[in-house]
């Protein structure tokens, strides 16, 4: 209390008189409603016993009973005005809940989180959620919902969260328009057609639409602020534009796996201030186009290219990059030889003039071909570091060199018709 200014101490009152009030003051009609009607969605066989529907009991006021047996759980009321309660949290977590959340009017304007995480509600998500005009934070994932996202929800959310759902239909439009959002999961759904362009959303940091079957090319432009975006496991075909890329200046970590784009690799990828993390396996890509100044500035630690189509040698300056510990170039068609580079970045583990070193190695799968670089011979099993060259076109790769794991070497005459310039 000492240090208490007198705006502070006027709100410590206003707060006290507020907690006071709330020892005996009522719910607002109009929150009670709507409480009852979501009640009245819910599946009665899904409420068991002891779980936190099975104690709301509205002979009793809701706000004003929230620590006896009553209402032990499920709403937050935080807001007291003139005696009057407004519910600011619906929470119902894991409860196992089925129903529909269509049968509410969903009149709770105070309301900023409604948390339904994995029950099993079905249906749709109700267009009345744009009543929620405070809602902060929205998350339905895990349930069984299956119908599209609606076209109009709360312009003040910051998190909407809709993944593990059987949602359908497009990715609305209209998401470019709740311009406060941080954190959009839409992923494991059956969401279709085209990603849209969501470039107002410069507060959003984290999008996952992973597992879905969107559609189409990659918008022109990103949310300019993402961190980490995935689009993993969709039906995505194209290239990846050098623009994009370029854009999202603080993109951190980049899945692009399980989808059908194709062309080259931009530079951009390797020259990026903030990019730590590309994952990028399992699509059409054919070549690595390699960047001005070798990677040398590039942040990447990890880079998965395995199951491509990427021809040509082994992009050398990947040995370079200073920060790049994890590479995978797994299943795709590379000949030629194994950089020297390569070879001492898995061998001097203490790192090499500003450049550390790689702890996992994947070339399997290739169509290599020489010898195996000399410092690859130092490397004993327990070295921790995970190499794999198997099934490539290596001159010798007996199975007695741990890094030769992975398939043995393929057949001289494979190796010859794919490259037949083997020696
Ligand atoms: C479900 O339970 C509520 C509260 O216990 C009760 O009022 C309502 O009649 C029940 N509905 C059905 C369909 O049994
Ligand atoms: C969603 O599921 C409900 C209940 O299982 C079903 O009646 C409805 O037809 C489904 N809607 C769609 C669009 O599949
Ligand atoms: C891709 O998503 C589908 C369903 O959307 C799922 O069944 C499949 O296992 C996923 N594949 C991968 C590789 O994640
Ligand atoms: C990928 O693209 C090819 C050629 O355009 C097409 O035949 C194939 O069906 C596509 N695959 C997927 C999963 O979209
Ligand atoms: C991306 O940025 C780099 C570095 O600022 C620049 O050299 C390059 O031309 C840019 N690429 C595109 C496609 O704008
Ligand atoms: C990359 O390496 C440099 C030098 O070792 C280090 O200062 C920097 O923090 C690393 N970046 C990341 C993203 O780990």
């Amino acid at each position: 209390m000492a240090n208490l200014s007198p705006s502070n101490f006027f709100h410590f009152i206003i707060v006290f008189m507020d907690l006071c009030f709330l020892a005996y003051s009522v719910t607002h009609w109009e929150d009670t409603q709507a409480l009852k009607q979501f009640r009245n969605g819910v599946v009665n066989t899904s409420v068991n016993p002891g779980s936190c529907l099975s104690t709301w009991d509205f002979t009793v006021d809701p706000c004003d009973s929230l620590s006896t047996e009553k209402f032990t759980c499920g709403i937050r009321c935080d807001v007291v005005i003139s005696g009057i309660s407004r519910i600011t949290e619906l929470t119902l977590d894991r409860a196992g809940y089925s129903g529909s959340l269509d049968s509410s009017s969903w009149n709770l304007p105070y309301l900023q989180t409604l948390d339904l995480t994995n029950n099993f509600f079905t249906g749709s998500i109700p267009g009345s959620f744009s009543r929620l005009t405070r809602l902060q934070r929205l998350s339905l994932s895990i349930n069984s919902l299956n119908e599209s996202i609606p076209d109009s929800l709360p312009d003040s959310l910051e998190e909407l969260l809709l993944d593990n759902n059987k949602l359908q239909g497009p990715v609305p439009k209209t998401l470019n328009r709740l311009k406060t959002l941080k954190r959009l999961e839409l992923q494991g759904n059956q969401l279709s057609g085209e990603f849209p362009e969501l470039s107002q959303l410069s507060s959003l940091y984290f999008l996952d639409v992973s597992n879905n079957a969107i559609s189409g090319y990659l918008p022109a432009t990103f949310p300019v602020n993402l961190i980490e975006l995935a689009m993993r496991n969709n039906s995505l075909q194209g290239n990846i534009p050098a623009n994009l890329i370029n854009n999202s200046v603080y993109l951190q970590v980049l899945d692009l796996s399980y989808n059908n784009l194709t062309d080259s690799l931009p530079p951009e990828l390797f020259t990026h201030p903030s990019l730590q993390q590309i994952t990028l396996a399992y699509n059409r890509f054919r070549w690595i186009q390699t960047p001005v100044d070798w990677g040398r500035n590039s942040e990447l630690i990890a880079v998965d290219l395995s199951n491509n189509d990427i021809r040509g040698s082994l992009p050398g300056f990947m040995g370079w990059m200073p920060n790049l510990s994890a590479l995978s170039l797994e299943n795709n068609k590379f000949s030629g030889v194994i950089p020297t580079q390569y070879a001492l970045k898995a061998v001097m583990q203490n790192g090499l003039g500003g450049v550390g070193p790689f702890e996992r190695l994947l070339l399997g799968g290739n169509y290599l071909f020489g010898l195996i670089p000399g410092p690859f011979l130092q490397l004993k099993s327990g070295s921790g570091v995970m190499i794999r060259l198997g099934d490539n076109c290596l001159y010798e790769c007996p199975a007695s060199f741990y890094f030769c794991g992975g398939g043995v070497q393929k057949s001289l005459m494979e190796c010859k018709t794919f490259t037949p310039v083997i020696p």
